[in-house]
């Protein structure tokens, strides 16, 4: 147990969605350098859901979930926790093209993204960790790290 307690690593993707969600959030810090308009916050987020976002949950969806499935059903609630949120940061960045309550959205998609991201960094990955053996996860740690998502679990 103590030989793998610490296997897996922050996702690289996952560092730049909490930078974005402390841009964004109502509370959020001043990030020297970075959008700090309504607008061009809006105009970063969408444009940064585009370029990272959806590959992002594409590869969580169409490589993470299948694979981790076809090995154990044990997290198949968490698994699915992901997929409903992804799909709510989906709907909430599409609801930016709508110019009303701009800021109120923005604040929303970044308390979204920082709770997801913990989620999966603080729930998932570990019980994923723990569900799976050494074999299945480096072949996971292997199919993900091909498709362009940083390898999670160390090895
Ligand atoms: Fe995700
Ligand atoms: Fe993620």
């Amino acid at each position: 147990m103590t030989k793998r307690k610490n296997l897996f690593s922050i996702a690289h993707d996952h560092f730049h969605g909490l930078m974005l969600a402390q841009m964004i959030k109502k509370d959020g810090q001043v990030l020297e350098g970075m959008p700090s308009t309504v607008d061009e916050k809006v105009r970063f987020t969408i444009h940064f859901h585009e370029q990272e976002f959806i590959n992002h949950f594409y590869i969580e969806e169409n490589i993470l979930l299948p694979l981790v499935k076809s090995y154990t059903h044990k997290v198949d609630k968490h698994l699915e926790k992901m997929v409903k949120e992804h799909n709510e940061i989906n709907e909430l960045v599409n609801s930016l093209k709508d110019k009303d309550d701009l800021k109120m959205k923005l604040d929303k998609i970044g308390r979204k993204l920082e709770t997801h991201v913990q989620m999966e960094e603080w729930i998932l990955f570990p019980a994923i960790q723990d569900a799976l053996d050494d074999e299945e996860l480096k072949k996971l740690a292997k199919e993900l790290e091909e498709n362009g998502y940083e390898n999670i679990y160390k090895y």
